[in-house]
């Protein structure tokens, strides 16, 4: 391979490499647009009957694996009145996005 076809190559590389992080959409934004409307910006909860993630932080301790299965599979406890859907409602979301929400989601629910 010729100096200059490499030199293209590897420009073209770097460039497909920014443009795959700009089509990463982040775990706020993913966040905002999937479960905002029942947990709130602040995962107070929008409405009676949502668990308030921020005071009870319990399910922050939980590893991510096991979030994200919770999250996948829909969630109900003994306690609350409203079970949540499976992944909120919208199953076009990867297990990725779903991790990416969940770190969000820790990093930012926090009194
Ligand atoms: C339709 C309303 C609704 C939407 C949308 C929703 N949730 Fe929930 N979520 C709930 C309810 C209700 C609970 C409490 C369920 C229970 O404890 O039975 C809950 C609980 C949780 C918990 C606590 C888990 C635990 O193990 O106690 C997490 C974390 C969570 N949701 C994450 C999410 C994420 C991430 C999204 C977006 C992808 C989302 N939720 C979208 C209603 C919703």
């Amino acid at each position: 391979m010729g100096l200059k076809t490499k030199v293209i190559q590897t420009v073209l590389i770097f460039f497909a490499g920014i443009s795959l992080v700009q089509a990463d959409i982040s775990g706020e934004s993913l966040y905002m647009q999937n479960c905002m409307v029942c947990h709130a910006d602040d995962g107070s909860g929008a409405m009676p009957g949502i668990s308030d993630l921020v005071s009870n932080r319990s399910w922050s301790e939980l590893p991510d694996e096991l979030l994200l299965e919770r999250i996948t599979n829909g969630i109900k406890s003994q306690s609350s009145p409203a079970p949540m859907p499976p992944k909120g409602g919208n199953l076009n979301l990867s297990d990725n996005d779903l991790l990416r929400i969940i770190i969000y989601m820790k990093n930012e629910f926090q009194k």
